[in-house]
């Protein structure tokens, strides 16, 4: 049984009720954040409330994220997750219950909040070395996909074809683009740069993506931000995908061709051994670990 955070008050899940007339029901009205903790630590919590401001603000919902981060302390304490390598914290945030009508509700409603945290296990890295794959799926979704909205059944749509293709991710196109995966950002090495596309409002903009890419520009990796047309795959030296959940994940087939050698390369080994260093330095020590 675990312990999740609903409007104000930490209680057992199955406690947890939510109203029939949730906006987040009826509409998809909301959205949603994930959060890495590694070793009880979240990690860049500051950047994820930042995006979560930015999208609450552009959907015109009133609340304020602040208190969040003493909610994810609260729950990794409760759920007994400090000793975790990695754990996660879900929030969501809906307008709110309202009798149903499309337009906002005319008298203020309060927001609904809910957030939970879980034990995440990361891939072995014998399952990473030997690399993963991806399927090219058009992207369906509305043109606001940097709003981290709870309407995903584009992206539920779009994993299910990979897992149906028998591969791992799901790679958006949109008009010949190359955009990003289901549920993470997309990253390829092409003549020698790492390209990703720009964080425009057809991605979402990772907060792992920004830090790969600052990742980059610290060990003087040739960046560029620019769409990546889908033929330029086919002289793709390596590919990757990153996320919260999916940390930098390589893939070495696309669409059943595989990208470079089809190996996992250097650049991708490179990034995901400096985001693994970098969220090492960010935890706290394990017990015995001598004191840095
Ligand atoms: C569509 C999409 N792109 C990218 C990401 C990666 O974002 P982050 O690195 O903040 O987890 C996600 C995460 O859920 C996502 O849903």
């Amino acid at each position: 049984m675990s312990t999740v955070y609903l409007n104000g008050e930490l209680l057992p899940s199955e406690r947890a009720m939510i109203s029939v007339d949730d906006r987040g029901f009826l509409f998809a009205d909301g959205i949603y954040e994930v959060t890495p903790a590694y070793r009880g630590a979240p990690f860049r919590i500051e950047r994820h409330l930042d995006r979560m401001r930015r999208g609450l603000s552009e959907l015109r919902i009133d609340y304020d994220p602040a208190p969040l981060v003493d909610v994810h302390q609260r729950l990794i304490a409760a759920n007994g997750l400090e000793g975790e390598e990695v754990s996660i914290v879900y929030v969501q945030v809906t307008r709110g219950v309202a009798p149903r009508a499309h337009a906002f509700p005319t008298t203020p409603v309060r927001p609904t909040v809910y957030a939970f945290a879980k034990a995440f296990k990361r891939p072995a890295r014998a399952v990473w070395e030997k690399g993963y794959s991806a399927t090219t799926v058009p992207d369906r979704r509305w043109a606001r996909a940097d709003i981290k909205t709870i309407g995903l059944l584009p992206n539920c749509l779009a994993l299910q074809a990979a897992v149906e293709d028998g591969t791992n991710d799901a790679l958006l196109v949109r008009d010949g683009v190359a955009l990003e995966g289901a549920l993470n950002n997309f990253f390829a090495v092409i003549d020698g740069a790492v390209v990703t596309h720009p964080a425009t409002n057809h991605i979402l903009h990772g907060i792992t993506r920004e830090y790969v890419l600052e990742l980059c520009w610290e060990s003087g990796l040739k960046v560029e931000e620019r769409p990546i047309q889908v033929e330029e795959l086919a002289r793709a030296s390596e590919a990757f995908f990153t996320g919260t959940t999916t940390e930098v994940r390589p893939t070495v087939k696309i669409d059943g061709r595989p990208v470079g050698d089809g190996k996992v390369g250097p650049v991708a080994t490179q990034l995901q051994d400096a985001y693994l260093e970098g969220v090492e330095r960010a935890s706290p020590p394990r017990p015995g670990d001598s004191p840095r």
